[in-house]
């Protein structure tokens, strides 16, 4: 299997950064030489993903999804551990980042395109077809802080699925838009994985997810405690969040605590 996402041993801490303390407090920590503790939001997570793979990121609220696939696009530096990502990398976080609500409709597909790296001449040739696919014609000369969410949603995607991307990184906004616009992503993301793109998709338990990817992970407190194939880990998952597993419930892990320079 040729690889296109490749981490080893990966783990993010963060540290409460500018908490109020009483004077008293911050004296004793500096004289004990007490820092902060910090959590862990990911802890050892190791990971591959082939060319062409699909893989679905479950998990709690907090669980760490996020900050993985952050971490796989390279907006975050991991504090431990390594992370190689292979190719052109295009993303969809969350909705509206990299866009400006005072420019319009062109400039933003501009200006998103662009964040992805694609070149101008690229943009020139895709702008109709990314239009037409967000079915935005006719809007587009407008600010975007006159479009609805789900338009600025419609927008971002298709400028992504527009870009050529060797990694797709998906943050739980599959399952915007009304049912129509839905099944043309589904079509869309299938076709993008066929040629050989990854994608990696944090999402709600869905059948398309299902048909999108093969394979699941389970993020629970920042740990990866299950990787296999999509039914196996939406079972799973499934039944610990129901709560009718309880072995399940006890063998997770708890969330890991570092205490910094105690
Ligand atoms: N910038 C940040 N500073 C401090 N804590 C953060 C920051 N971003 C996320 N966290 C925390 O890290 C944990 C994992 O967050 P996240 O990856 O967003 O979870 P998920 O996407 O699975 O809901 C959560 O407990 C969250 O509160
Ligand atoms: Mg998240």
């Amino acid at each position: 299997m040729q690889e296109a996402i490749r981490i080893e041993n990966v783990s993010v801490i963060y540290r409460p950064k500018g908490s109020r303390k009483l004077l008293r407090q911050y004296l004793q920590d500096r004289l004990t030489g007490r820092r902060d503790e910090g959590f862990y939001a990911l802890h050892e997570v190791t990971l591959r993903v082939g060319r062409g793979e699909g893989l679905a990121v479950v998990g709690a609220n907090g669980a760490g999804k996020s900050t993985l696939l952050a971490v796989l696009a390279g907006l975050l530096e991991p504090d431990e551990g390594a992370v190689q990502v292979d190719g052109r990398l295009s993303t969809l976080m969350e909705l509206g980042s990299g866009f400006h609500p005072d420019l319009n409709g062109w400039e933003n597909l501009r200006l998103y395109a662009a964040i992805l790296g694609m070149a101008r001449a690229e943009v020139k040739q895709r702008a109709e077809a990314i239009v037409d696919f967000a079915e935005l014609h006719g809007y587009m000369e407008q600010p975007l802080r006159t479009f609805s969410s789900g338009m600025v949603l419609r927008l971002a995607f298709a400028v992504a699925v527009h870009a050529d991307c060797d990694v797709l990184l998906i943050d739980e906004i599959l399952a915007v838009g009304d049912a129509a616009f839905q099944k043309k992503c589904h079509r869309r993301l299938m076709e993008l994985r066929d040629r050989g793109c990854t994608l990696v998709c944090v999402s709600h338990i869905s059948a398309m997810l299902e048909s999108l990817c093969g394979r699941g992970l389970w993020l629970h407190h920042g740990r990866a405690v299950m990787d296999a194939s999509y039914q196996e880990v939406a079972a799973a998952y499934t039944s610990f969040m129901n709560g009718t597993d309880r072995h399940l419930w006890d063998a997770l892990p708890a969330a890991p605590v570092r205490t910094a320079g105690a």
